[in-house]
């Protein structure tokens, strides 16, 4: 299979699964953000009207999803993307009235504290959220009882000796997957526990996308053969992973 179009098509994901797999592959970022949006909201409870901070939201791909399918105002909110360039997405997509494009810095967000039902995060919270004292600033924006709720790439188990040699040997494609930054992928587990401990947040869900793997392999593939990948392809990598070590970790709390 090299459609696009069949390539992101999912059953677990059937309505990222409607969209435009031209337009999902040119605004891309990284792993499908619909496929991971729609993941993480099935764990979360969005309604219609609700206030929601899409933090780290790249090209608003997740911003315009979740204002469609769920009717919710959303705020995309992004650090590398001029807002004007989503404001331009947004409005092709007639949703000007429902989501609004700021630039923002995850450490100087400029909203009034309780004003979000609920915070989501694709695929951005491990360039930030690490910091042991980050989530400690992030709650205090969504009100008591809302939620936020992440997914990020991750480990499947975590490892402290030598990094395992499929993951950082150059592929034939040039690249190499393991840099520096891969230090902040982690399990389930571990972000659980990052968040659990702080007292600031219930944990309801910390778990890992089944076939995760096979996820990011139909995605690596098809962004190869829609030419619109700006790294080498992982699929080396990936395959020789099988999942072992890599796939795709989603968190949602509800703000004590
Ligand atoms: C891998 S991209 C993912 C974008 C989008 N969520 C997606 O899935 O297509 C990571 C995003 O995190 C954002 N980001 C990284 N550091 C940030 C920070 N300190 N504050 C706000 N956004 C940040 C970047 O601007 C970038 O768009």
């Amino acid at each position: 299979m090299t459609n696009p179009q069949e390539l992101l098509h999912d059953p677990r994901f059937l309505r990222a699964s409607t969209y435009d797999a031209e337009w999902i592959l040119e605004n891309q970022m990284g792993p499908n953000a619909l496929w991971l949006t729609e993941w993480l909201v099935q764990a979360m409870d969005l309604r219609r009207g609700m206030r929601v901070l899409d933090l780290g939201c790249g090209k608003a791909l997740s911003s315009i999803f979740l204002a469609r399918e769920f009717g919710v105002q959303v705020w995309a909110a992004d650090l590398w993307i001029p807002p004007t360039e989503n404001w331009a997405r947004i409005q092709a997509q007639e949703l000007g009235e429902r989501v609004y494009p700021l630039r923002a810095e995850a450490h100087a967000l400029p909203f009034a504290e309780g004003f979000f039902d609920a915070i989501v995060c694709v695929d951005a919270y491990a360039y930030f959220g690490t910091d042991d004292l980050y989530l400690s600033y992030l709650h205090r924006f969504v009100r008591e009882g809302g939620s936020i709720g992440i997914v990020v790439p991750g480990l499947m188990r975590e490892f402290d000796g030598p990094v395992p040699e499929h993951l950082a040997r150059r592929q034939a494609s040039g690249g190499v997957f393991w840099g520096p930054d891969c230090w902040s992928l982690h399990t389930a587990d571990w972000w659980r526990h990052h968040w659990a401990r702080t007292g600031l947040v219930e944990v309801e869900v910390a778990d890992t996308l089944e076939g995760g793997i096979d996820l990011w392999r139909r995605w690596d593939q098809a962004v190869q053969a829609s030419g619109a990948g700006h790294f080498p392809s992982d699929a080396e990598v990936l395959e020789a992973d099988g999942g072992r070590y890599l796939g795709f970790v989603r968190m949602v709390a509800r703000r004590a």
